[in-house]
């Protein structure tokens, strides 16, 4: 017996250090000390032996038992590490390769510029008051001085919504500019506080429609900020240097400004505001029009009746309002030469702002 178990451990030894693989492994592991294995049916055997024999038999039984799990743990160890080694080896994996790239979104130009409007305006306490895109033909028009067949009314073709109206002042548009959030922000104001309305400074940003062609000077749609003021005592020179003070925060504090007189229903008096051209410096350039001057701005003490329609009293109170277009200030700025690219979603566009 002692013999056969001698036998035994030198087979499965030799057996076990053959093996190169998982699967031979676990083979092996069944055949050699699994329950119906040489070693452990010695174990059963053990009641047909002599008294004698049964301790050597038995302790030496164990020690080949021993031995194989030993052995069997010791070879499972370095398949694992062999199999390690080799997918290492394999599948390699450079962590020098630079990881790609995440693209980033970013605000579209407009945004980012009509947020900086309203940054600046706000730096010089203006409260940004929304108004309505859909309005009432009274609100966008008449209320602001501007009458039916007035003829500023051909300076901003208009979309009108189907809605059926027949009453001119009740007929739908798209607003043609920001100007009657005017007429909203100072009707909201005084009917909180009808005998002592209080002061307004406020910008009102958002998009306005025109109904015209589609051109490279022209597009139908574009942002406008408008900016508000009413108060006792608000004169021109508040609005000369408002205005000018916002140009130096926007453009750079030696951007030179000067007025002209202009003309607008609802202004009275009424100028429009040029900055000197920030691409020739003043010298006369294609984007100037050799003229040195860029319009960026219409403005104007608001007009006594449009305070009225306000709810505020023209004899107590006097205002300036001004209206820009932040995309026209881009397209001056960066030298564009079609409006279109503003919302034709060509990243290559997009992606150089
Ligand atoms: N609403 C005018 C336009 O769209 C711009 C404008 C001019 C606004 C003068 C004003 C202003 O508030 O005072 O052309």
């Amino acid at each position: 017996m002692l013999e056969k178990l001698n036998e035994i451990e030198k087979e499965s030894l030799a057996s076990l250090a053959a093996i190169e693989d998982e699967s031979a492994l676990e083979t092996w592991r069944v055949a050699n000390i699994g329950r119906s294995s040489p070693v452990m049916s010695v174990f059963s055997q053990m009641g047909s032996l002599s008294k004698e024999e049964r301790p050597l038999v038995g302790q030496r039984a164990n020690q080949v038992k021993v031995a194989l799990e030993k052995a069997f743990a010791e070879k499972q160890e370095a398949v694992k590490q062999a199999a390690l080694a080799r997918s290492l080896a394999t599948e390699k994996l450079d962590v020098t390769l630079p990881g790609r790239p995440v693209r980033r979104g970013r605000l579209h130009p407009a945004t980012q510029n009509l947020r900086r409007i309203l940054d600046i305006l706000a730096e010089m306490g203006f409260q940004v008051y929304t108004a309505r895109d859909v309005e009432s033909d009274e609100y966008n028009f008449q209320l602001l001085n501007i009458p039916p067949h007035h003829p500023a009314r051909e300076m901003q073709d208009t979309f009108y919504i189907d809605t059926g109206e027949t009453d001119e002042s009740r007929k739908q548009v798209l607003r043609t500019h920001t100007s009657p959030g005017q007429i909203r922000a100072m009707r909201e104001f005084s009917a909180a506080n009808p005998h002592n309305p209080p002061p307004i400074r406020i910008a009102l940003p958002g998009m306005v429609y025109r109904f015209e062609q589609i051109t490279a000077r022209s597009e139908v749609q574009f942002n406008q900020v408008e900016g508000l003021v009413v108060g006792e005592n608000i004169t021109f020179g508040d609005l000369k240097g408002t205005l000018s003070d916002f140009v130096r925060r926007m453009f750079g504090q030696n951007a030179k400004t000067r007025f002209r007189a202009s003309y607008f229903p609802f202004t009275e008096p009424s100028a429009e505001m040029d900055v000197e051209c920030f691409v020739c410096g003043g010298k006369g350039c294609g984007i100037c029009k050799n003229s040195g001057w860029l319009e960026i701005l219409g403005c104007g003490m608001v007009h006594p009746d449009v305070l009225q329609n306000g709810g505020y009293d023209p004899k107590r109170y006097t205002g300036f309002a001004f209206g820009m277009g932040p995309e026209r200030q881009l397209l001056l700025r960066h030298k564009i030469t079609d409006i279109r690219y503003f919302w034709g979603n060509d990243m290559r566009f997009l992606e150089q702002f």
